[in-house]
């Protein structure tokens, strides 16, 4: 009969290596923030809006801390009312926050979760940016910039 490497044991060194690299990463990202979230944005973009009743804001938050932390609020200037919804079933709901878990990522992209700013108060073009304050629970207050995208930019796709 022909020797057949067992599934498991293969199973268990794959996992210990991504294990590794994850540890491995955290220390050499940052050495000094044990038990603290540590938050980093990236993706930050908002697709160009149609016009200036409505616009949504996409990025990621990365926590390479062993907390977790919560984002809670998102200002701009170019809107009063910026809030945070969630996506389910093609409809979408205001939320109070969204959890960014330990050693994990938030991830608020097209057809989820995302920022939505209502009533705009200048008319947004691509090639423009858009600054946002990011509020946390935790954390002090990120602030981030959203180059305006064309209309249906989507970094998944
Ligand atoms: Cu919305």
């Amino acid at each position: 009969m022909p020797t057949r490497t067992p599934a498991r044991p293969s199973a268990v060194v794959t996992l210990t290596a991504v294990l590794g690299l994850g540890l491995g990463l955290g220390l050499a990202g940052c050495s000094s923030s044990d038990g603290k979230p540590e938050l980093k944005v990236d993706g930050a973009f908002m697709p160009q809006p149609v016009n200036d009743a409505m616009a949504s804001g996409f990025l990621t938050v990365h926590n390479s801390g062993g907390e977790a932390d919560r984002l809670t609020s998102v200002t701009s200037a170019i809107s009063d009312e910026v809030t945070i919804h969630a996506s389910e079933n093609q409809r979408m709901r205001e939320v109070r926050g969204f959890d960014v878990p330990a050693d994990g990522e938030l991830d608020l992209e097209r057809g989820g979760n995302h920022i939505m700013f209502t009533q705009l108060k200048q008319q947004l073009k691509q090639g423009e940016k858009v600054t946002v304050e990011l509020r946390f629970e935790k954390s002090g207050p990120l602030t981030v910039e959203l180059p305006v995208k064309e209309p249906t930019y989507n970094p998944q796709s």
